[in-house]
């Protein structure tokens, strides 16, 4: 059982104290003060109770914070503005609740009632080209949702979804063929055994893509051929497939090399090629409901509403030359998704620059049928921009390889820990172990802290300083309280906690604040709401450790106490941070 966050508590007492006025038990919710320095806890609810029964809202308030007042949980119930209930809890209550926490082994994290089995597809990386900045967000946020909504209690499943069946496959079938024309893969009377060796290398493809991208844009007759052999390739000629089979097959050796650096896992590593067994089936359900239409050759499905302000267009189905877009695929892997997986919930953590897309996807899928658009879900997200807060590009104008960012993070990291670190004595190894985590910690804590849908500028000097709101910053909070256990010990388990000074009890507060924190981030599907939370409990904690002595203090019960606060706050953040997909050092 997950413990029960302060502010579900305080809300199922301010409910029944509302019930019992014969109000709604609903108006009774209670939140963290947005004054923290007036309250700690408050409850707006006899404002919109009062509209509902025509009364005064101070007169509900009063009411209510006289029922509440009787409880003896709390140090202060005051009334201000129009009706706010101002609530502060004695030490005592949060001592106690403080101690749930630190004996809970998710160190509070909240639960959800009815978990769910839900899809989460991030990453979407496309063969044959190295990832690129826009990716990274996909793969760092998708990854922490996904430990998130476990935490929670959901069953998730991680699907890179690769684009392997576009027409950069058709491109790049075109450019093997123009350099190697003997190979049998492109002679149409050859029917195999092709060859089990990949003609091709990684870094083959990392040269021939652009190259072929490049001459597509220059020559529309190549363009025309390119889109041909695409759709050659999705009808399934053998050559064709055997010689796309090895593109896929190398380079996915290179993406998994790539996500490994960065901590990032997937469940699935299917694409968008697992969905054309699925169109056949797709389009008899289009068709059997009437949706298909004929538009200059290709068969689209129309989405737009009477009262479409959006004004969406259609989606293209089956293009012309036979083959299927990106739509088409999206809504096959719903159908392969439901029948292999039948989630609840399929979650697309993809750039906000693609919401007309999934608008698109979202709505054929609803008006065949195939899957409710109200449990499809795109959580875009803004771009990382350069220092002129336009998206991060290269200098020819592509977008940039994930590689050089990583690059300049890992530099720009190891020479932060040998400045701080080089006095300490510690092995080369274990200072490069250092180095990699804090660039790690610094990128993805950049990125997670930001709001998901704004847009933020890549700066790896901010990133990577110690102080600040920075994961660097979080790495030496959570190395640190391991440090000041190491010297203070631990105290028995079961210690009461006692709140002898402010600084406990603004630690115990902040201890207190997780699972709602928790909640919110989940709810909302924002990573940013724990990243705050940890930043808090960091501030906290150094609070707590500049006016605390825990290992030299002479009274034995307040030093339990604090070890325990140590503990638990050790515990609490490595947790979260651990969600956030963040790693921390032994020591640093
Ligand atoms: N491959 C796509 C891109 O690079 C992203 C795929 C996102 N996922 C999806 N189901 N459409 O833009």
């Amino acid at each position: 059982m997950a413990v029960l966050s302060l502010a579900e508590r305080l809300s199922a007492i301010a409910g029944q104290a509302f019930q019992a006025e014969g109000l709604d038990v609903a108006f009774g919710r209670v939140q963290a003060s947005d004054r923290p320095d007036l309250a700690q806890f408050q409850c707006n609810g006899a404002l919109a109770a009062a509209r509902q029964a025509k009364m005064n809202p101070r007169a509900i308030g009063e009411a209510v914070a006289a029922r509440l007042r009787e409880e003896n949980i709390f140090a202060d119930v005051s009334l201000a503005g129009p009706g706010f209930i101002n609530l502060t809890l004695t030490d005592e209550y949060l001592a106690d609740f403080a101690a749930l926490v630190a004996g809970d082994a998710r160190s509070g994290a909240w639960a959800k009632d009815t978990p769910e089995t839900v899809v989460i597809d991030y990453g979407g990386p496309n063969v044959a080209k190295p990832l690129h900045v826009g990716h990274l967000r996909a793969a760092i946020i998708g990854e922490a949702l996904k430990r998130l909504m476990r935490l929670a209690g959901d069953d998730v499943t991680g699907d890179i979804h690769l684009g392997d069946w576009g027409k950069q496959m058709g491109q790049l079938l075109m450019a093997v063929r123009d350099e190697m024309p003997d190979l049998p893969y492109f002679d149409k009377d050859f029917t195999g055994p092709y060859p089990e060796e990949s003609p091709v290398s990684l870094d083959d493809l990392a040269r021939l893509y652009p190259q072929a991208s490049a001459a597509c844009k220059a020559d529309p007759a190549k363009n025309e051929e390119a889109r041909r052999i695409t759709a050659e390739l999705q009808a399934g000629r053998p050559g064709y497939i055997a010689l796309w089979r090895h593109f896929v097959t190398v380079s996915h050796v290179g993406l998994r090399r790539e996500y490994d650096d960065l901590g990032v896992t997937f469940d699935l590593w299917k694409g968008e090629s697992d969905a054309q067994p699925f169109i056949e089936p797709l389009v008899g359900l289009l068709e059997s409901k009437d949706l298909l239409e004929e538009s200059e050759g290709a068969r689209i499905i129309r989405v737009a509403r009477e009262d479409d302000s959006k004004k969406i267009p259609p989606l293209i189905m089956i293009s012309q030359d036979g083959s299927v877009l990106y739509g088409s695929t999206d809504l096959g892997t719903i159908w392969d998704r439901k029948q292999s997986i039948n989630p609840d919930r399929i979650i697309y953590v993809v750039d906000a620059r693609q919401s007309q897309h999934f608008e698109q996807v979202f709505r054929a899928s609803d008006l065949m049928g195939l899957f409710p658009e109200d449990r499809l879900e795109h959580q875009g997200f803004g771009t990382i921009n350069g220092p002129d807060d336009k998206p991060y590009k290269t200098r020819e104008g592509d977008a940039l390889p994930l590689r050089v960012l990583l690059d300049q993070m890992k530099t720009g990291a190891v020479d932060r820990v040998n400045a701080s670190l080089s006095e300490r004595g510690y092995s080369k190894e274990e200072l490069a172990d250092i180095a990699a985590k804090v660039g790690m910690a610094a990128l993805k804590f950049a990125d997670l802290s930001n709001p998901r849908t704004t847009n933020y500028i890549f700066d790896i000097d901010k990133f990577l300083s110690f102080e600040g709101k920075t994961g660097p910053y979080l790495l030496y909070a959570a190395v640190r309280i391991k440090s000041v256990l190491e010297r203070a010990g631990m105290a028995e388990q079961g210690s009461a906690i006692m709140i002898t000074q402010d600084a406990e009890r603004d630690l115990v507060l902040s201890l207190a604040a997780f699972p709602d924190a928790m909640r919110q981030a989940y709810e909302k599907r924002m990573p940013h709401i724990l990243c705050d939370h940890a930043w808090r409990l960091a501030q906290s904690f150094s609070k707590f450790y500049t006016n605390c002595r825990i290992a030299d203090e002479p009274d034995a019960g307040i030093k339990a106490s604090r070890q325990v606060l140590a503990r638990t706050t050790g515990e609490q953040l490595e947790l979260i941070l651990g969600t956030l997909g963040i790693e921390v050092p032994d020591r640093m």
